[in-house]
């Protein structure tokens, strides 16, 4: 959808939450966020922005309700399927609020939080958590077409300070790289978290359907685990208006779309040799403690 300028706010400045970079969109609501009463059945999907929230969501969605309320998908859009906890804005109800709301077992939820900031009822209620991260360098790219179009974060630059500010952790949700080893360690002490990849996913989403049922306890038969597969597919999602994100005011698809390109290493046409060298050198220190190990190509 084309952005009104004359209706749509300012882009908002990069603020500091708690150490965090954020917007004020995801602040707004903080007591409500923070005193959240999360259900023992709440499934949160946890990303850093761009890692695969939307495929992953879709997904769950289909597996739980497509049987049940097969309306739904064609009815309701993904966001009010699957609520963004921590979203706040003028003219929509709020993450938290829609959550309330939800009629559904379990409810579906997904979040952008980085693992500290996450309200502690999900802690105390012990609820399953499916984190979905991507390799540092297509994360970056997705991140920045993202940005150049949606005008409720701030204005993104040209793509070499772009990259800049993402290695400095100068993005809407702080730091790529305190976000996906600050979930790979809360694995350690909470043992209910799936934690998955973008580039298995796009190598093969099939068996990665397979982790996430018996992750679940779902019983999905291989013929239904078959059909959301193929619903699910980069192709089939662009089409589905209820997923596309073509109804949301503050994208602006003629700068690029929200479903881009969906694939693995797109990173090579964006980053020019010295940027991929001072990058890779900059990863080596920062990466250097944890175990965690990401794919570039697959
Ligand atoms: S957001 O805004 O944080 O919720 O974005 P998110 O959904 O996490 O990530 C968007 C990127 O995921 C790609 N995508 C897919 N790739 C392959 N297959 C499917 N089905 C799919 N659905 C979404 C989407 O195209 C964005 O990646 P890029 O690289 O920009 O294309």
């Amino acid at each position: 959808m084309p952005v009104d300028k004359t209706t749509t706010p300012p882009r908002p400045n990069l603020i500091d939450f708690h150490g965090v970079s954020m917007v004020h969109y995801f602040t707004d609501n903080w007591e409500k966020i923070q005193n959240f009463k999360a259900r023992p059945d709440d499934i949160l999907i946890a990303t850093y922005p761009k890692a695969g929230t939307t495929w992953v969501s879709y997904i769950l969605d289909l597996l739980y309700f497509s049987k049940t309320q097969p309306d739904r998908q064609t009815s309701t859009s993904l966001n009010d399927r699957v609520p963004f906890l921590e979203i706040t804005s003028l003219n929509q109800s709020s993450g938290t609020d829609l959550a309330d709301s939800l009629d559904t077992s379990p409810r579906l939820i997904k979040t952008h939080l980085p693992v500290q900031l996450i309200p502690k009822s999900f802690w105390e209620q012990e609820c399953r958590v499916v984190y979905v991260a991507r390799n540092a360098k297509d994360n970056a790219v997705s991140y920045f077409h993202f940005d150049r179009m949606n005008y409720g974060h701030p204005e993104p630059g040209d793509w070499n300070s772009y990259l800049q500010r993402f290695i400095d952790g100068k993005m809407v949700f702080g730091s790529w790289y305190d976000h996906v080893t600050g979930w790979w360690e809360k694995k350690h002490s909470h043992p209910k978290i799936h934690y998955m990849f973008f580039e298995d996913m796009v190598e093969d989403t099939g068996r990665e359907i397979n982790k996430l049922c018996s992750f679940l306890g779902l019983t999905s038969t291989t013929k239904e685990k078959e059909q959301i597969r193929h619903q699910s597919q980069f192709d089939n999602m662009k089409k589905d208006d209820m997923a596309n994100y073509s109804t949301v005011e503050v994208m602006d698809f003629k700068i690029s779309p929200f479903m881009r390109k969906g694939k693995v290493g797109d990173w090579k046409n964006h980053f020019t040799v010295a940027q991929n060298e001072k990058f890779d050198e900059d990863y080596e220190k920062k990466m250097k403690n944890t175990t965690l190990q990401f794919r570039t190509v697959v």
